[in-house]
């Protein structure tokens, strides 16, 4: 009674606009290997991925899903889904090694097939130009911390774009810029490792910086494709209703949500963050701000989860009694919804993305088959989550699941996996999962 109920009430395809754009999204480290193939050089995650205990289970992405070897099975995987759309990312020393100098002709030839594969399969080329992945030459020259890394990434971003522009729907800079900035440069806990919140706050502004330079660049080169960023973004509350922990989740939302989102929509940082980062603040160029708030097509969200601030004891999350994930996530659909709509009311953005949104679970292989059920609701509400949205007049236009395979979670190696397709890390066997069918089910019902 009840599965018929939830049945009879499963929202359709149908109940989005027909040019939805739907789709599944990887990123080239986690998933491509050929680390040293046809002239790639190391990236930073190549070498943290060095430092003893750096990743949980001692890993590292040389091999990965051997993607890179294996991409027409790939693209066969994707257009077996029925989605009309493909998030990926461009390893930047596979291109350009030491991400300043000559271009990598047979590293630009692997995109080049991946592209007309996705072309001739009628599925739209969304690509991703930094997931995370600078090359290690760059970082050997400070990285993210210096200012004409921002250059360089303008370089690589036209040379993309002159390349692949055409043939691609959607151009994105950065994926999370508050990962690298903070996990990588104050946490330390991301590559490149390192640990100076003064250091991080001046990456963050860095990356917003070259985003809004190549943007800026991007439209005066005539390119066409749709042009934005990628954040990760949640709820945050406070764990009480003690006025400490709630001035902490307003100071948290600054440090994860305003600072980018002020930057990008209202061209200054909120004054709350800079008070408190006080001598933290970064380094800022006359004419820098207006850069970063060049007006961009589209703002991609990454969701997974609602966060608590507390000035206390950390929030426990089994304490709500949702369901949490491998990855200690709880799942909370209606964040999902609550974020959308903030976005459009806060800062009127014309088009909002859902570019990642997944779950991890331990997966059992059983008689050849992945019965990941529940990936498979956690997918489905989430769905749910982005048509609240829009019947409340949010304008998102797309939804991308991360991910297409099991991959490099990175930090935490192998032993996560979020893919609508189970891996098999010793054979590289792909075997579409429970999860996949529903998918498959519910864009071609
Ligand atoms: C996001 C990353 C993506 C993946 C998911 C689980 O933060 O963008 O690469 O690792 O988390």
């Amino acid at each position: 009674m009840l599965m018929q109920a939830r049945q009879e009430s499963a929202l359709a395809r149908q109940d989005f606009p027909s040019d939805f754009i739907w789709g599944v999204a990887t990123s080239a480290y986690q998933i491509e290997g050929a680390h040293d193939k046809d002239g790639r050089a190391p990236s930073v995650w190549d070498e943290f991925c060095e430092q003893p205990g750096a990743i949980a289970d001692g890993s590292d992405g040389k091999i990965a899903c051997d993607h890179y070897h294996r991409y027409e099975e790939d693209l066969d995987l994707i257009a077996d889904l029925g989605v009309n759309a493909y998030r990926f990312s461009i390893s930047w020393s596979r291109v350009q090694p030491d991400g300043l100098g000559a271009w990598n002709e047979a590293g630009f030839a692997f995109y080049e097939r991946l592209i007309q594969g996705l072309n001739k399969r009628g599925i739209q080329v969304h690509i991703t130009l930094n997931h995370w992945d600078m090359p290690a030459a760059l970082q050997r020259q400070g990285g993210w911390a210096r200012r004409e890394t921002c250059e360089h990434f303008v370089r690589y971003a036209l040379e993309v774009a002159r390349r692949f522009g055409d043939r691609t729907s959607s151009l994105c800079t950065h994926n999370e810029p508050w990962v690298i900035a903070i996990l990588g440069h104050e946490l330390g806990v991301f590559a490149p490792g390192l640990k100076s919140r003064k250091l991080a706050m001046q990456v963050a502004h860095h990356l917003l910086l070259s985003h809004g330079m190549a943007v800026r660049a991007l439209r005066d080169a005539g390119i066409r494709t749709e042009l934005g960023i990628v954040l990760n973004l949640s709820p945050i509350y406070p764990a009480s209703d003690s006025p400490a922990d709630m001035q902490k989740a307003i100071l948290d939302d600054g440090l994860n949500a305003r600072w980018y989102l002020d930057a990008l929509f209202k061209g200054c940082y909120p004054e709350d963050v800079l008070a408190h980062l006080g001598a933290d603040t970064p380094v800022i160029e006359a004419g820098d701000m207006t850069t970063i708030a060049h007006p961009l097509d589209f703002l991609g969200v990454n969701y997974y989860t609602r966060n608590f601030s507390s000035t206390g004891n950390p929030w426990d999350v089994h304490s709500t009694g949702n369901e949490v994930t491998d990855m200690g996530w709880e799942v909370y659909p209606q964040g999902l919804t609550e974020l959308l709509c903030r976005l459009h009311k806060d800062y009127s953005v014309k088009r909002l993305r859902v570019t990642e949104n997944g779950a991890a679970f331990k997966d059992e292989m059983l008689n050849g088959e992945v019965n990941d059920e529940r990936r498979e609701a956690y997918l489905r509400e989430h769905i749910k989550a982005t048509h609240d949205a829009q019947v409340q007049g949010v304008p998102v236009d797309a939804y991308f699941a991360w991910s297409l395979m099991d991959n490099f979670e990175w930090a935490s190696g192998y032993e996560k996996r979020f893919g609508l397709v189970h891996v098999d890390y010793s054979t590289l066997k792909r075997t579409p999962k429970r999860s996949a069918r529903w998918y498959q089910h519910f864009l071609k019902a």
